[in-house]
């Protein structure tokens, strides 16, 4: 199947007088290997010339320097001479990328490049998570089907490798292939069904610095050999999964480990045995610790049975509540694994009050770059933006840095397995991520992931150059419309951090009242006179969960950000926010700014028509059609809700329904 190279093509640049150039590794290994073929690559590509290796002097060398971290990398480069330094191979690929990403952005020949930089990778651990499944569909995927599965079979071909090759390019170093929610054929993933192409899938992502990991099913004791139960305190349990570890790391070696959702939306668990989330994962953790194997274990635990006449439960305090008094009590291999936020990947949410309460366990931060709740990549929805806000959110830990990037590196407590992961939004669409644009989140989360200080505008206009070409016009024009899309889509969305209101189930498209009387826990609890949930003391008490000063920050409502005021208070429509307006004239507004600016975005594609591919233009084109009309939809539903309940008009007199 065809399909496009994305930010990885490398189209001509000049044409070199000297058809060879001679590299020199002190690297051996598949890793290395990679990187020299890359290298190859791209020399072929952008000059027109071969790559010689030799043991002697040359022009291009990767050197080993113990001093420099094993993923980390110096560069230095000398009109026409450049030294690729690290620790090991890994970050000799990390650094070979970053050389012909540079020699693309500037647009020049070796001979042309004077530069030297370093790079430390921020996170130990840089993942992406497939929610894909073994019929070939995935979990809230929308750039068509798995190119990992295919009618319960596994799926090992070019893809493969190029998928590997585009998330090593930008520091990824642990992938998930299968859905968190582990069913019927997955269960047998772990088992001699699938071990040899596993074992072929695994060799490849090696190759590229990539550890494979898989989602396990919490029962597949009781499912894959009948034992009575899945009680992790039970010695036949925990028998089974030693006996099981052995085996997966004796066809599997290298494997990175199993990510687990337990206890959640349905899936098994050891609350099932009256047992605490420790519990469960420590005991998964000795089955697979002989073998240096992980479990990352979500935190995305909450009762999903509430009763929406229940103003106290709140979805929001399930975490903290479950897991901070278990701090402590996890083994080293295991990784707490949490939504950026409480609730489930908003387009505005506060930071999960976790991070920063938990000191003494290894967590990691979960993203989603799949759209699920941000348009479900129809829409353009640059998310670094929000991100990156979100990694520079301090979480006011006493005596520590502790923005949330310091936290999930580990840097703050000194805890060891720690870093970022996203759902991932990549499919077997010709394009990899349904919507051209939408490879921005996939290459920028991966870039951000290995060094969290990056500008995000830095990023977009660096994937648009190297995607779409070099021409000021495009960069500028598609640059813009990745930055202003985030908070486009925020404007016209569920107003002031509230979330949600979208249709259930398949969450595309406004529904205000859409999981207002339902059992997720997810309300807005709007009347005629006012919205939003009140989480201080006098409501869920969900503030107390922050370090202070954070916690009165939003508390109080003096100082609570206008952009999550609806998500700690209940106000009346008529209540002033800090811009000045009131709640109901700033959903009005905010309703028709956001739907006029994903307007504009087709206008301004269009202006550039000319100076893109055909086949990308034209894909991009329908989208922004479609996210023009649709945010029309959004803004109208949303203004004629509010208006009908408050009674209280436009104060600039705009049709509202
Ligand atoms: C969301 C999403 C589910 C997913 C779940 C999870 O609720 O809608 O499809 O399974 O998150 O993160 O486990």
């Amino acid at each position: 199947m065809k399909y496009t190279k994305c930010w990885l093509d490398y189209p001509q640049i000049c044409r070199e007088e000297k058809d060879t150039r001679l590299v020199f590794s002190e690297f051996n290994g598949a890793v290395a290997e990679k990187a020299l073929e890359e290298l190859t690559r791209g020399f072929r590509g952008l000059y027109g010339q071969e790559l010689k290796r030799t043991e002697g002097e040359a022009a291009l060398r990767l050197v080993r320097r113990e001093s420099i971290h094993p993923e980390g990398y110096r560069i230095a480069a000398n009109h026409g001479q450049c030294r690729i330094e690290s620790g090991s191979e890994q970050g000799a690929l990390y650094g070979v990328f970053a050389l012909l990403r540079k020699l693309r952005l500037e647009n020049v020949s070796l001979e042309g490049l004077s530069w030297e930089t370093e790079a430390t990778p921020s996170n130990p651990l840089r993942m992406l998570n497939h929610w894909d499944n073994m019929d070939g569909s995935i979990e809230r995927g929308y750039s068509g089907k798995s190119f990992f599965f295919e009618k319960e079979q596994i799926l090992v071909n070019e893809r493969t490798e190029d998928y590997a090759r585009l998330a090593a390019s930008v520091g990824i170093n642990g992938v998930v292939i299968n859905n968190v929610n582990v069913r019927s054929a997955a269960t047998w993933l772990i088992s001699d069904r699938y071990y040899k192409p596993l074992g072929e899938m695994q060799r490849i992502f090696a190759s590229w610095g990539i550890r494979l990991y898989l989602s396990v099913n919490y029962c597949a004791p009781m499912e894959m050999d009948n034992l009575p139960l899945a009680d992790p305190c039970d010695s036949r349990v925990q028998e089974w999964w030693k006996k099981k570890a052995a085996e997966v790391w004796e066809n599997l070696p290298g494997l990175g480990g199993f990510l687990v959702k337990a206890d959640s939306e349905g899936r098994p668990g050891p609350f099932t045995y009256g047992r605490t989330q420790a519990e469960g994962a420590n005991m998964l953790a000795d089955a697979v610790a002989p073998f240096g194997g992980k479990i990352l274990w979500r935190c995305f635990v909450y009762n999903c049975r509430q009763d929406w006449r229940d103003t106290k439960t709140d979805r929001a305090r399930a975490a903290y509540d479950y897991f901070l008094p278990l701090d402590g009590s996890f083994r080293d291999n295991v990784i707490l694994q949490i939504k950026n936020g409480p609730m489930d990947f908003q387009v505005r949410e506060p930071v999960t009050p976790l991070f920063g309460a938990l000191k003494k366990t290894n967590t990691m931060i979960e993203f989603q770059i799949a759209q699920e709740y941000t348009g479900q990549q129809r829409h353009v929805c640059y998310l670094m933006p929000w991100f990156r806000q979100v990694l520079e959110q301090d979480m006011c830990a006493p005596g520590v840095p502790s923005r949330v990037a310091d936290l999930v590196s580990g840097r703050s407590f000194g805890n060891k397995n720690c870093g970022m992961t996203a759902v991932c939004n990549t499919g077997n669409d010709e394009n990899w991520t349904g919507h051209d644009l939408a490879a921005a989140n996939w290459y920028g989360f991966g870039r951000q992931a290995y060094d969290t200080e990056l500008d995000p505008a830095e990023i977009a206009r660096e994937w648009v150059k190297l995607t779409f070409g070099g021409e000021p016009r495009v960069v500028q024009t598609l640059t813009d419309i990745l930055m202003e899309s985030w908070p486009a889509y925020e404007k016209y969305n569920a107003p002031l951090g509230i979330g949600w209101m979208v249709n259930p189930h398949e969450h595309y498209g406004p529904s205000v009242d859409g999981y207002e009387y339902d059992r997720w826990g997810t309300y807005h609890r709007a009347d005629w006179k006012g919205i939003g949930v009140d989480r201080t003391e006098k409501g869920t008490g969900y503030c107390g969960q922050y370090n202070e000063p954070l916690a009165s920050c939003y508390a109080n409502l003096e100082t609570c950000p206008d952009e999550l005021v609806l998500f700690f208070h209940h106000l009346p429509y008529t209540y002033v926010l800090k811009s000045g307006k009131t709640v109901i004239q700033h959903i009005y507004d905010t309703h028709f700014e956001g739907a006029e600016i994903a307007a504009s975005f087709l206008e301004r594609l269009e202006g550039i028509r000319e100076l893109l591919p055909e086949d990308a233009y034209n894909r991009m084109h329908a989208r922004l059609v479609h996210q023009g009309e649709h945010a029309k939809e959004w803004r109208d539903v949303i203004n004629s809700y509010f208006y009908r309940k408050s009674g209280i008009p436009d104060a600039q007199g705009r049709t509202i329904y």
